[in-house]
């Protein structure tokens, strides 16, 4: 919850200049009721289909970020050993816990089968023979899900496109059904469910429609087969409003399913990420310098394309607005960062209130790969990030020194 109180913005009951000014800048902000508020409408939204939300990690792995959704009653989506060893310490049940990626290596695949996961999705042939011999190894069954790829345009950024032909995920839909019957032949693999995910930062319904469309005549088809599968999971993907997007609601979107979905007793498993996060998280700067070149106005600020990565890779939209309101004319400027490449820009041709040296102003809509995707580059340290809930806050992640940059190195 981020709103003005006057001409000051507010993280649900603190002042983000408060915070800001005790912390120091970049910093992430996350609303705690936000997050609570994010899941519960998921979960309501589909309430009348038996489900599971299993939070995309990827999304945001900040452990008390992960520990609101445990405690929710959420899953997790994990994509790595490491998102696993997270997952566990935010207290997400392993047995709501799946495991997806193209490329997970035998080392991942036996960490996960220890810790007793809930499915593994299965990307190829080959994935699911090293998946079998894992299994055999540590003398288990491993329950999978095959990942497919129904080849149906998600109308997103190309980059954040994955359920086309083109896209290096999932099995094409018309390989799916020997898949499984291999599957079905492998001792150490336990058939659980089907999986897919066709894109990010999706806006309307008629893709996600499509799409279960797709996987409902997969099923059938594998039911003739003698193939009953438990579960069916439709990934992640729902969008959220950066700007003026205007995507459906998760009830939205169980309206539009629920014919397709009538006399079906499938359990639905959703990954979600950017929906549960995004807007709940905001990045503040600090402003260093203004330049005026005659041609352009920069504003440049104390964060940068290593902190948030989104506009440089994806010429991401984010709303920028100032932490306190000067009342000064607005003018159009540039917001860029300390990094040297031209790509480090936060917006451009941006109409703002044209901000002092050392104001502050907060990146909205930085909740979801934001910190996630942070790195070091131009040896910065990483941020740190602040969870508030009503009049509390707590630092749930320290801001990096100059000895954390070189930890490990000789
Ligand atoms: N499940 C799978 C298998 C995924 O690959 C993803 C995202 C999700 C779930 C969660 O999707 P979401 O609900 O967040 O849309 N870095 C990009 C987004 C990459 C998404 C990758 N996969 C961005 O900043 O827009």
């Amino acid at each position: 919850m981020f709103k003005f109180s006057g001409k000051s913005l507010l993280a649900e009951g603190v002042g983000v200049s408060v915070l800001a000014e005790k912390l120091g800048t970049p910093l992430y902000v996350y609303s705690e009721a936000s997050l609570i508020e994010s899941y519960r409408s998921f979960d309501k939204g589909f309430a009348k289909f038996p489900h599971l939300i299993c939070f995309a990690m990827k999304a945001n792995s900040n452990l008390s970020v992960g520990r609101v959704f445990a405690r929710e009653g959420a899953g997790a989506d994990i994509v790595s050993g490491g998102e696993l060893y997270r997952a566990l310490l935010s207290g997400f049940h392993p047995k709501r816990i799946v495991f997806s990626g193209v490329g997970k290596t035998m080392d991942e695949m036996k960490y996960a089968l220890k810790k007793g996961i809930y499915c593994f999705n299965i990307e190829s042939v080959e994935e699911l023979h090293a998946l079998n011999a894992a299994a055999k190894s540590l003398k288990m069954k491993a329950p999978v899900a095959l990942r497919v790829n129904p080849d149906v345009q998600a109308d997103t950024h190309h980059k954040i496109t994955t359920g086309t032909k083109e896209n290096k995920f999932g099995i094409p839909k018309s390989h799916i059904v020997e898949t499984y019957e291999i599957a079905k032949s492998l001792k150490n693999i336990a058939i659980t469910g089907i999986q897919a995910h066709i894109g990010s930062q999706i806006t309307s319904v008629s893709p996600f429609e499509k799409f279960l469309k797709v996987m409902l005549e997969l099923v059938d088809q594998l039911s003739a087969k003698g193939i009953a599968l438990k579960h069916m999971d439709l990934g992640g993907g729902l969008g959220i409003t950066y700007n003026k997007e205007t995507p459906p609601s998760p009830s939205d979107l169980a309206k539009a399913f629920e014919p397709q979905l009538k006399g079906r007793s499938l359990k639905l498993l959703f990954e979600p990420g950017r929906f549960l996060v995004g807007n709940a998280g905001i990045l503040v700067t600090q402003v260093i310098y203004r330049k005026r070149t005659g041609h352009k106005t920069f504003v440049i600020v104390d964060a940068a394309m290593n902190d948030l990565a989104r506009p440089a890779l994806y010429d991401a939209y984010h709303e920028i607005v100032p932490v306190h309101k000067n009342g000064s004319a607005k003018e159009t400027v540039d917001v860029v960062g300390p990094v040297c490449e031209s790509g480090d820009y936060f917006a451009k041709a941006r109409h703002l209130e044209y901000p002092e040296q050392g104001e502050f102003l907060a990146i909205q809509s930085a909740g979801a790969y934001g910190f996630a995707m942070s790195s070091q580059y131009n040896s910065r340290p990483r941020a740190a990030e602040v969870m508030v809930s009503g009049k509390k806050w707590k630092v749930v992640r320290k801001r990096e020194t100059l000895e954390d940059l070189i930890r490990g190195e000789k």
